[in-house]
């Protein structure tokens, strides 16, 4: 029997495409999105891209009762749960906006499927929760010395914390314990290959990948690079770049994992490439891909970048026998063929 999957922010940008992935691999799917940060086109590409059909409700992890009503007219085998405020800048101006919805969209998301005995969590973790300035090779066991950057990294953080911990209580016990697998996203950049799903963001980019687009394709001027005196080779910060299909399929087996497992666990795991990139390595591939070269200039850096991380990806290799297929030069072709065939994105969808 095929099993259904409920998949929060399903209509968000890492959502959509694992949505994509799911509906391939034959899997019913069920998506709840308040579109606060995304677009119902993305919901209309999904249908056109796999010629299959999801239930849509529109509607907010918050609110109890909206989604007791979805666990009761659907048998729900596990939850992935994308939902989620995510703009950095904004986490500090807006903290408790923050943490009210991303703290209170996982325990209400907890507390119905206790009711409703699913115990199937796959989390939307982040790189962001280790930061530890001198092991810049994350791997799940460096420890967190410093609290997070931002509001918004805290949140991943406590979230992770509550998972953990209710994996390890009793409040499951009647249906053999909750499992949990987090899955720490790197830098996630890149669109489906058709060239009718991507990044969408709302406003003035933050992320480079989505920023360099926007000037290429004429809505913004010139890419701002925070920062060419960093001790990296070439002096801009090194990150993990990962193509957004790699990662979704990075569900699948995260999936996969806990429909195997049984028993109670929180399990983090790393999906990146463990590649360290530059900003002017990113510049130079789009500047290929685009056929033209970025205009950009270097200006001082930003506050709360680190010089560099990139994932240690043994873990997902080991476990979830996964592992990324997509180069650099793949994920900017691909953003730059979303960018191109939708200069704004879903809005005139
Ligand atoms: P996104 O904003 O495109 O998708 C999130 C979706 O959740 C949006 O469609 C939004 O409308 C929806 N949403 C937010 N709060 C909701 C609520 N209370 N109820 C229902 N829907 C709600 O973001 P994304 O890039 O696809 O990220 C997905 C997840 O991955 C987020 O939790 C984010 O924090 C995490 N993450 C993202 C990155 C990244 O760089 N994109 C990196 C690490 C982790
Ligand atoms: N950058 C620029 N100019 C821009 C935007 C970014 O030079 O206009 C640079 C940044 O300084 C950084 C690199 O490009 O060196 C990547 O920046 P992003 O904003 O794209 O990504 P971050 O590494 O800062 O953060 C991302 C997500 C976070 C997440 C983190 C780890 O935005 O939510 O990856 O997963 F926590």
């Amino acid at each position: 029997m095929k099993k259904t999957i409920l998949v929060t922010g399903g209509a968000g940008y890492i959502g959509s495409h694992t949505v994509v992935e799911l509906l391939e691999a034959q899997y019913s799917v069920i998506v709840i999105d308040n579109l606060y940060n995304s677009s119902i086109g993305a919901i209309t590409a999904i249908k056109n891209i796999t010629g299959k059909d999801l239930i849509f409700y529109e509607g907010d992890c918050t609110d109890f009762n909206f989604l007791k009503n979805i666990f009761n007219k659907n048998k729900i085998d596990a939850v992935i749960h994308f939902a989620g405020y995510k703009a950095v800048g904004e986490s500090v101006e807006k903290p408790l906006f923050y943490y009210k919805n991303n703290l209170d969209s996982t325990m209400t998301l907890l507390a119905v499927m206790r009711e409703f005995l699913c115990t199937k969590f796959v989390f939307s973790s982040s790189a962001t929760v280790y930061l530890d300035p001198n092991d810049v090779k994350y791997n799940e066991t460096t420890t967190q010395t410093n609290r997070p950057f931002s509001p918004y990294g805290s949140t991943k953080l406590v979230q992770e914390y509550i998972l953990e911990d209710v994996a390890k209580g009793f409040e499951f016990e009647k249906v053999g314990g909750l499992q949990v697998v987090s899955l720490r996203y790197f830098n996630p950049i890149g669109a489906h290959f058709s060239g009718e799903l991507g990044e969408d963001p709302n406003g003035v980019p933050n992320n480079l990948a989505p920023y360099i687009t926007q000037v290429a394709v004429g809505r913004l001027r010139t890419l701002q690079v925070f920062g060419d005196d960093y001790p990296t080779p070439d002096g801009t910060c090194l990150r993990d770049y990962i193509h957004v299909v790699d990662l979704a399929k990075g569900h699948l087996s995260g999936l996969e994992y806990i429909f195997a497992k049984e028993g109670k666990f929180f399990d983090p795991i790393n999906l990146g490439t463990g590649a360290p990139v530059s900003v002017f390595q990113v510049i130079e591939s789009f500047s290929k891909a685009v056929g033209k070269s970025i205009p950009y200039e270097v200006v001082g850096r930003r506050s709360g970048d680190l010089a560099e991380f990139y994932a240690d990806p043994v873990k997902a290799k080991k476990v979830l026998d996964w592992q990324t297929t997509l180069d650099l030069d793949k994920m900017t072709a691909d953003s730059w063929n979303w960018q191109k065939r939708h200069p704004n994105g879903f809005k005139n969808l």
